[in-house]
């Protein structure tokens, strides 16, 4: 049985189609002091497959409740499946008296769960703060995909920490190089600055390669530093795109912007549901 979060409807029914085991709709509501419930019908399995991305407070919430809720309606054994974990990138205390936020999530998700999910979390070390069994889903190759035939083909990861990322998918792909820039942000102000990489891009088709675009800052940032690259493409396994970011990257002169649908939107292009079948 798969029981999905509000955020994660499509990628729910995928992973069902391709597992052969049936959906159960949860429903969705708030009480009238804003608080929110959800609730499950009883059903005739004894285990449980959550799947919902927590992109923000309300779906953490929602996520701790339908796995409460599943036990309440049957299940005796539960996963989750986090196709996108929201406050993976707190995986320190930045400042003195801050949390590890990644910490306290995976505590908590972990108490309502025999098993957990996670689709290419920002950091791998961020599986050791589950106190139950981890596997992590890699999707890194399916977002070659899409791809069309590409000219001298470079990919291209706006740090050194996406690199493997950006290689992967060249493999996937079958042709080409790979390099990385420089980033650096500044933590106080978010601004993001990028130092081109040393390989030549003109005429070359350039894949840019991130794990997350969230405001857009790092890939247009990156967009504007490869003067003379023929057509540049966007690729990410978690689309956040906040507010104006998608706006952002089409200015900097993005062709394509490719995502999965580890977070829902409309660059969703590519679903993680085989990845996460393999981890089952
Ligand atoms: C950070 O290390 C991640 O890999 C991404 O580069 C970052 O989350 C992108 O954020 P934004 O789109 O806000 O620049």
């Amino acid at each position: 049985m798969i029981v999905p979060g509000s955020t994660s409807q499509s990628l729910a029914a995928s992973l069902a189609e391709r597992i052969g085991k049936p959906l159960t709709p949860a429903s969705y509501e708030r009480f009238p002091d804003g608080e929110q419930i959800v609730s499950v019908p009883r059903f005739e399995s004894d285990h449980a497959i959550v799947i919902a991305a927590t992109l923000d407070d309300s779906s953490w919430v929602e996520l701790l409740q339908l796995q409460d809720a599943v036990r309440e309606a049957g299940a005796t054994t539960i996963t989750t499946v986090l196709p996108y974990m929201g406050y993976a990138r707190q995986d320190e205390a930045f400042k003195s008296g801050q949390p590890v936020s990644a910490r306290a999530m995976a505590q908590a998700i972990s108490t309502g769960t025999d098993r957990v999910v996670v689709v290419n979390p920002h950091e791998q070390t961020i599986t050791d703060f589950f106190t139950v069994p981890v596997a992590v889903a890699d999707a890194s190759e399916m977002l070659a995909d899409p791809l069309p035939r590409l000219t001298e083909p470079l990919f291209l990861a706006p740090d050194s920490s996406a690199t493997t990322l950006a290689e992967e998918i060249r493999d996937a792909y079958g042709d080409g190089t790979a390099d990385h820039c420089e980033k650096h942000r500044n933590r106080e102000t978010g601004a993001v600055d990028v130092t081109p990489a040393e390989t030549s891009v003109t005429g070359r088709d350039v894949v840019l390669v991130d794990d997350i675009i969230a405001t857009g800052s790092t890939m247009s940032k990156t967009i504007s530093a490869l003067n003379g690259a023929n057509r540049i493409f966007a690729l990410t396994i978690h689309p956040l795109l906040v507010g104006n970011a998608l706006t952002k990257l089409k200015r900097a002169g993005v062709s394509q912007v490719v995502g999965t649908d580890t977070v829902e939107c409309a660059v969703s292009d590519v679903t993680v549901a085989a990845a996460v079948e393999r981890t089952l």
